[in-house]
């Protein structure tokens, strides 16, 4: 049976036109299926999982194994489904004439939202998946096979110009420039952000001054790089046991830095239902309106 590794490598091989070199921006080529060599001759190893690491310094995150694992958790108890089926919906529309298109989600963490939607838009899709975190990108190659994951920083995107069709960038931070130049003249981004009333009552208990005075308006930030912006609103109750209360105040950057004590509270408090509260907010290059 063909392993894990090679899925993703020959995901890799058949799409290396995509990457461009971190360090001189040259043109990459997958040798001997197990690393990326641009023709200056930097050279990018795939990982034993079949990732590869496309970062040029050493970068700091918190973003840890047990916190991907907690999200994922979070993920399969079907937390973000109706907004992982809205976007579907909106990438299907959009690539619904294409015969062969690829998209990217920059800040794909452990991978499990690129690779839900990627499974309804079929195998004429190629999915590409970038984060900075090590330890989600080694788990997304694990877990889901046969597509290209990377580390990789999406300030400083290891991609050629206009390649894809669509990007995808859910609760992470953004370069606007970079994605403005990742994407096709005619191609599709797709942004979600947390409204006011997301997960309000953790929020009640872990207040964060400094977690509230990030973008306050990031519509009006894609508005200042892409032709035509419009948002829409996604609003939902979801119901929680003491288990998944647990995981989720593990997953989310909310609680970083709070005693044991407030994290006992919470916990305590016996939270049975949290809010949720995207904005998608959905750009084309192109001032000529949306298909989808
Ligand atoms: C709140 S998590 C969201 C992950 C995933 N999109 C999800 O919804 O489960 C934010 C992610 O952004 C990633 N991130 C932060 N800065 C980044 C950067 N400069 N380049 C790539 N990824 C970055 C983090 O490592 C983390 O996985
Ligand atoms: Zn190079």
């Amino acid at each position: 049976m063909i392993s894990k590794k090679m899925m993703n490598a020959e995901e890799i091989e058949k799409n290396a036109h995509l990457f461009s070199c971190p360090v001189c921006g040259g043109e990459l080529k997958l040798i001997d299926k197990s690393r990326l060599v641009c023709t200056d001759n930097h050279s990018f190893d795939l990982s034993r999982q079949g990732y590869v690491n496309l970062t040029t310094g050493a970068h700091l995150t918190k973003y840890d194994k047990a916190l991907f694992e907690a999200r994922k958790q979070i993920i399969d108890s079907g937390f973000f489904t109706p907004v992982l089926k809205r976007l579907t919906n909106l990438l299907s529309k959009q690539l619904e004439d294409k015969t062969e298109a690829a998209i990217i989600d920059a800040g794909c963490g452990e991978g499990s939202h690129l690779s839900t939607i990627l499974l309804e838009l079929g195998e004429n899709v190629t999915g590409v998946g970038i984060d900075l975190s090590k330890e989600g990108i080694l788990a997304a190659a694990k877990d889901h096979p046969g597509h290209i994951w990377a580390v990789a920083d999406l300030a400083n995107c290891p991609f050629a110009d206009e390649q894809f069709d669509a990007i995808l960038n859910i609760l992470s931070p953004a370069n606007y420039a970079e994605f403005s130049r990742l994407l096709k003249p005619n191609g599709l981004f797709v942004k979600v952000v947390p409204e006011n009333d997301y997960l309000k009552e953790l929020r009640a208990i872990f207040y964060d001054e400094a977690e509230r005075e990030q973008d306050s308006d990031p519509t009006a930030r894609v508005a200042e790089h892409f032709g035509a912006v419009k948002t829409e609103r996604i609003t939902y109750e979801f119901p929680l046991d003491q288990e998944l209360l647990a995981k989720l105040i593990r997953m989310t950057p909310l609680t970083w830095g709070a005693s044991e004590d407030k994290v006992h509270d919470a916990q305590r408090i016996g939270i049975t239902s949290i809010t949720i509260d995207f904005t998608i907010i959905i750009a084309t290059r192109r001032n000529e309106g949306f298909e989808c």
